[in-house]
């Protein structure tokens, strides 16, 4: 049993994590300040877990914030860091916020892995960091683009962040890059929390489905794909939160091989737009009002994982299907329908 700092640990994909870590026996802390999520999240957790974590409200990015923290629990096992800002188009507006937080929390955190370089440590990194793949299914070692946007740029600079840092002080890292996290747990008791509009095509969804929201544009039909529209890898958020345990658990038995691995967290099929819209209804029997629009600035034509590695390295696959995706997603919104 291990002792692991989730950051970010009441987001969407952090509750999730935390949920598993506990379900595996691991103790955690969550650190989360509530800049896109809420504290009645923590409720959720409690009550798929039976178990209230503890929860430390504190900025990451503030340096002595941070460095109190950690000489709190300077007994931790491991860290996983969520905690980053997300939102592309807001980093264009707003790209210091991003760099600040994103790679401010990184590099703290990284202050403290440099002191306990046994420190398990496991970053966020995304698909986005490839750009429009030159093969699909795209495999880890595919060039990294430029970055369409601030908030991709400190993806990929946090991962040379980490290889600098694994290297000069010794330490080993996991960075999981992730398609595209969906879905909800399937006791609906936590799921995801977009703030405003959803930019996200399936809180979108859900939000349409539930009369939130008027009819969905699906960005371009005129894309080389099999009906025009977009294609991407979507992935249950569950099964991307079970890869964690197992990285976790990996570092923690001193299995890492290079001081950064590297690790797509993807189905490894990809779907496109109006296919994701098709099961959708077949999950939950709600035809959605949609239309076609213009293209999106910066949407790359298909993105969708190579998963050979991780299942070599991880021991891990996805399990769940697109349409169970859809039909948790969908719970999670009726439960958040009640709860207004
Ligand atoms: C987006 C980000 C990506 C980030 C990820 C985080 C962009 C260009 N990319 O990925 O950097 O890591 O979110 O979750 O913003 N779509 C519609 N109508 C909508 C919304 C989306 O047709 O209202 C389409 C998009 O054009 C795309 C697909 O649905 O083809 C998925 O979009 P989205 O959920 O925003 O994810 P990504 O763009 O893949």
């Amino acid at each position: 049993m291990s002792k692991v700092l989730v950051t970010g640990g009441l987001g969407f994909i952090g509750s999730h994590t935390a949920v598993e870590l506990m379900a595996r026996g691991h103790e955690v802390v969550l650190v989360d300040n509530l800049t896109n999520t809420r504290a009645e999240v923590l409720d959720g957790i409690e009550a798929i877990s039976g178990t209230r974590p503890v929860w430390e409200n504190v900025d990451l990015a503030s340096q002595p914030a941070c460095a109190a923290l950690m000489a709190k629990h300077s007994n931790i096992d491991g860290i996983i860091h969520f905690a980053a800002h997300k939102a592309v188009g807001e980093s264009v507006a707003k790209p210091l916020d991003y760099y600040q937080n994103n790679l401010g929390s990184l590099m703290n955190l990284l202050e403290f892995v440099r002191t306990e370089p046994k420190c398990a440590f496991i970053f966020s990194s995304s698909c986005t960091v490839y750009g429009q793949a030159d093969d699909l299914p795209i495999r880890e070692e595919a060039p990294i683009k430029p970055a369409e946007s601030p908030y991709g740029n400190t993806k990929q600079i946090g991962e040379e962040i980490l290889q600098d840092c694994a290297k000069a002080y010794g330490f080993k890292v996991i960075a999981l890059r992730y398609f595209n996290p969906v879905g909800g747990h399937p006791s609906a008791k936590i799921g995801e929390l977009p703030n405003g509009v959803p930019q996200n095509l399936v809180p979108f969804i859900t939000q349409s489905a539930a009369g939130q929201r008027g009819a969905l544009k699906v960005f371009g039909n005129d894309y080389d794909t099999r009906d025009g529209t977009c294609v991407r890898d979507y992935i249950h958020v569950v099964d991307v939160a079970k890869a964690h345990i197992l990285a976790m658990e990996r570092l923690v038995a001193g299995k890492v091989e290079e001081p950064v691995e590297v690790y797509n967290l993807g189905t490894g099929t990809g779907s496109t737009v109006v296919e994701v819209l098709t099961a959708f209804t077949k999950a939950t029997g709600i035809d959605i009002k949609w239309e076609y629009a213009a293209r999106r600035p910066g949407d790359v034509v298909a993105a969708y994982a190579d998963t050979k590695k991780a299942l070599e390295g991880l021991g891990w696959r996805a399990e769940l299907s697109l349409e169970q995706s859809m039909a948790d997603a969908w719970r999670w919104q009726e439960t958040l329908g009640q709860s207004v």
